[in-house]
């Protein structure tokens, strides 16, 4: 095995070796990077890309995972503002914070999470980590299983979100998938991902979005995350949460949070992703946390000093600014009111989009069946729309999505909905 991964690093050395030699000549010249390819687009920051270059009066970027109000602008919320005022009027400093972030924000996670009631928190066997938002947080897990786990499977759902994959490959795992869009219902393949999952090795870990699975915005049903967890539980897998909408798909931190719950009263031990991003609107400010959920608190310590290891040379600690505003919130019953009727109100335009988008459907004389417009949950839909309708849509009528169908409703409002309706009418008569 030591063998075999030194003759590797040798042929890696000798590959880099080759392409400076080649490169010799130009680097005389000032030009270092000559051998380098040029790489593709992201496939969503380049559909924004495409629709800033659009004149088009009547343009909708619906490419963009980011919420956005009626009028369509950014919304930063207000349970947010005061707890930034708060925060302004302690005149703190901007001292480094440890290595695993501010204890209080983790806490704060921990317990949107698994709630208060399981006694979990308090069994010592939970270890939280502040990270570089839910992104952050998947590559510090992903790190951790490559050190600790270096041979297992990485299974993503079919499909998953775009970065899950380079996150897990960049890292050096194999990314492997089960089923789970099943595209003749637009709904859940439940029948395909339990067989997938049933036939994955042993050791393997398991991917779950905890609520709002993104991009196909189809959830297992209460019964089909039993099912799961019987299996994951059965075949020894080992499942990894990916949590970054939560009070996002049903306007409830409890109701979002049913499966990871479920999975801790099976007695799952698990890693999980959260971000707050979205439920909170701190996009830019890279919140987010890691958590494993260890099986006694000795492994729990000794996890969290290996996460410390990861963590240091990655980004040396987390930002504070973040971390402070959940914290200021998640404290005060009054920011958390807020915060909670703000976050639904914003699951609930979703939804309202949602429900007018398909009725403005059928007035626009579409046939086609498009109840999985409501059906689905969260943020994204995933239209049923083909590569080339989604061409056509982009250009006979300046909407922008990701060439898989899938629209952003955050992009949506009561002023655009009816023209995007006549759009997706127009591409699939
Ligand atoms: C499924 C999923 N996981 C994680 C993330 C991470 O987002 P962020 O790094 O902004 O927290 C996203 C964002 O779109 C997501 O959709």
């Amino acid at each position: 095995m030591a063998l075999r991964q030194s003759s590797v690093i040798a042929a890696r050395y000798a590959a880099i070796g080759s392409r400076s030699l080649s490169t010799s000549s130009s680097r005389k010249s000032g030009a270092w990077w000559d051998g380098v390819e040029m790489g593709p687009p992201d496939p969503i920051l380049g559909v924004t890309e495409a629709f800033k270059k659009d004149s088009n009066p009547q343009k909708i970027n619906l490419g963009v995972g980011a919420y956005r109000d009626d009028a369509g602008k950014p919304f930063v919320l207000e349970a947010v503002t005061k707890a930034e005022e708060i925060l302004l009027s302690k005149k703190l400093d901007k001292e480094y914070l440890g290595i695993t972030g501010l204890a209080e924000f983790n806490k704060s996670a921990a317990t949107l999470a698994f709630g208060s009631e399981s006694g979990l928190l308090e069994s010592g066997r939970v270890v939280t980590v502040q990270s570089l938002s839910g992104t952050g947080s998947l590559r510090v897990g992903s790190m951790f299983f490559k050190k600790f786990m270096p041979t297992a499977a990485i299974y993503l759902p079919a499909p998953s979100w775009g970065n899950h994959t380079p996150i897990f490959k960049h890292v050096g795992h194999e990314v492997k998938s089960y089923r789970y869009y099943d595209k003749n219902t637009c709904g859940f393949d439940a029948a395909g991902a339990m067989e997938d999952l049933n036939n994955a090795p042993e050791g393997s870990v398991i991917m779950l979005h905890a609520c709002a699975h993104n991009p196909t915005g189809v959830d297992p049903t209460r019964e089909d995350w039993k099912e799961m967890s019987s299996i994951i539980k059965n075949k020894k897998l080992f499942p990894f949460f990916d949590m970054a909408y939560q009070g996002f798909a049903s306007g409830d931190l409890d109701i979002d949070a049913w499966p990871i719950r479920y999975f801790v009263e099976e007695g799952h031990c698990m890693a999980l992703s959260q971000s707050f991003s979205k439920n909170m609107g701190l996009y830019g400010e890279r919140v987010g946390a890691f958590t494993f959920v260890c099986s006694s608190p000795d492994e729990m310590k000794r996890v969290e000093s290996q996460l410390k290891i990861i963590i240091r040379p990655l980004y040396s600690n987390p930002p504070v600014h973040g971390a402070r505003i959940v914290a200021e919130i998640m404290k005060s019953p009054e920011l958390h009111g807020l915060w909670l009727n703000e976050m639904k109100g914003m699951a609930d335009r979703i939804i309202t989009m949602r429900e007018q988008l398909k009725s403005n459907l059928a007035e626009e004389g579409s046939q086609r069946n498009w109840e999985h417009i409501t059906d689905q949950i969260g943020m994204f839909c995933f239209t049923g729309l083909t590569p080339e309708q989604v061409d056509k849509m982009k250009n006979d009528h300046s909407v922008y999505l990701t060439r898989d169908g899938r629209i952003s409703i955050a992009g949506v409002s009561s002023t655009n909905n009816r023209y995007l309706a006549h759009a997706m009418h127009a591409v699939t008569k």
